[in-house]
């Protein structure tokens, strides 16, 4: 038996994620502002991921529920996160530079240090997957926040593969896929950002892959964690 912790569950990849593991028949603890799952093994801490008030009490209350199970092996998938602000650096505010920091960045970080605390004494294997992307290796105009914060959680795997041995960590690229947040993409300005005509292709040629088969591809990769032997794997070098 294998526990997913998975944040952004409401919808897009952390939706698929969630309903992938269950079906699967492991048990998933989801984190964020909603989730529309509803399933014996699933457990739901409602939370706002751009604050950390009380999400510690949350995290360990859940996991005391489920300690018992001895599961072989339990992981935390990093994956809400949002795209905005987009547009020139000096339009934006100290919330939103803040917020967007918080989901995307400090989020990961402080909950990656609540998962190893709690789960200190759990005799199992323990993965840490980070949903990354190709903005946090290369700059994109009107993306500063995004490759910023990118950039910055894949450093943050990358350290933290060296400092914790036995736990698995990696980075995990998913390529673009059909949801909200490609959405928001290409509703962009094309002064706020420059790209924004080949985002739109991308959609009217189809090009955007269904979170349901990038989530059989991480759930596999990880359910199957003896194999994970780097911390850097990119959706198309996965098979379903
Ligand atoms: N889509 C792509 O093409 C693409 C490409 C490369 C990498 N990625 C990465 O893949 C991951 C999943 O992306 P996606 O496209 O599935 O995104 P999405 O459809 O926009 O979903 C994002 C999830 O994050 C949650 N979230 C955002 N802010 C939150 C907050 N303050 N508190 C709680 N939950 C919050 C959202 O919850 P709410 O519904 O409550 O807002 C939602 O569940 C992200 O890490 C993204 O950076 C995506």
């Amino acid at each position: 038996m294998q526990l997913f912790i998975i944040t952004g569950t409401s919808q897009g990849l952390g939706l698929s994620l969630a309903e992938r593991a269950l079906k699967e028949g492991f048990t998933v603890i989801s984190i964020g502002r909603k989730c529309p799952v509803q399933n014996a093994d699933h457990t739901f801490i409602q939370h706002d991921l751009a604050s950390p008030d009380q999400l510690k009490e949350k995290l360990n209350t859940a996991l005391s529920k489920l300690k018992e199970k001895n599961f072989t092996a339990i992981h935390l998938i990093n994956n809400a996160a949002v795209v905005t602000p987009v547009g020139h650096i000096e339009s934006f505010s100290w919330t939103d530079i803040s917020s967007h920091m918080n989901v995307n960045l400090l989020m990961p970080i402080y909950l990656t240090s609540l998962f190893l605390e709690a789960t200190k004494a759990w005799d199992c294997q323990k993965v840490i997957a980070n949903l990354s992307s190709g903005a946090a290796v290369r700059p994109i105009d009107g993306w500063a926040m995004y490759c910023t914060s990118k950039s910055g959680l894949k450093m943050f795997t990358d350290c933290l593969s060296g400092e914790k041995k036995d736990v698995k960590t990696l980075n995990f690229n998913p390529g673009v896929m059909d949801t909200n947040m490609q959405s928001t993409i290409r509703e962009q300005d094309e002064g706020n950002f420059s790209r924004v005509s080949e985002f739109r292709e991308l959609k009217e040629q189809n090009r955007l892959a269904p979170t349901d088969k990038v989530a059989m591809c991480l759930i596999k990769l990880l359910r199957e964690h003896d194999q994970i032997q780097k911390n850097w794997y990119d959706v198309k070098e996965l098979t379903t």
